[in-house]
């Protein structure tokens, strides 16, 4: 499988946790995103996303242990996803991804797959 090592080529947990815990600083004072998210602790969903992108990339499968199969269109369904939101939450993962200190071609791998898999979330065009 073509991402199976690259969790740990990276550098495994520490680096994952530090990518989406700095994702979150950024949506918890983003005015298009927060208001989305439905609780007011975001520290679930920041693990949720951990475990799936930790998954996905060749890490622990927590994330299916814990939530089954990831159906990701349905479970951003009840979000209206339009070009602002999928902006904005590519913004806050570009500075995230920026600061983690990838190496040029590692960056740019996990930066593809996210601004794929944004474009494939999108569920409005308003
Ligand atoms: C959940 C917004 C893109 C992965 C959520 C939630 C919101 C949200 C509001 C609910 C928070 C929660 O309770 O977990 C958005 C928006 C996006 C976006 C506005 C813009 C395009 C993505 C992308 C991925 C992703 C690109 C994966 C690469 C997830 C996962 C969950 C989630 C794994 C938790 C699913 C579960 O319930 O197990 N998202 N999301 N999201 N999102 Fe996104």
């Amino acid at each position: 499988e073509q991402t199976a090592n690259f969790y740990e080529a990276v550098g495994g947990a520490d680096v994952f946790h530090r990518i989406i815990a700095r994702f979150y600083e950024e949506v918890a004072r983003d005015e298009v995103l927060r208001p989305l998210y439905p609780e007011e602790d975001l520290g679930p969903a920041e693990e949720r996303l951990r475990l799936f992108l930790s998954q996905y990339w060749g890490g622990p499968h927590t994330y299916s242990e814990q939530r089954g199969h990831p159906r990701l269109r349905m479970r951003h369904a009840p979000f209206s996803i339009g070009p602002i939101e999928r902006d904005a939450w590519l913004r806050c993962m570009r500075t995230a991804v920026d600061e983690a200190g990838l190496s040029e071609a590692h960056r740019r791998q996990l930066w593809n797959y996210l601004e794929m898999a944004a474009n494939s979330l999108m569920n409005s065009w308003t």
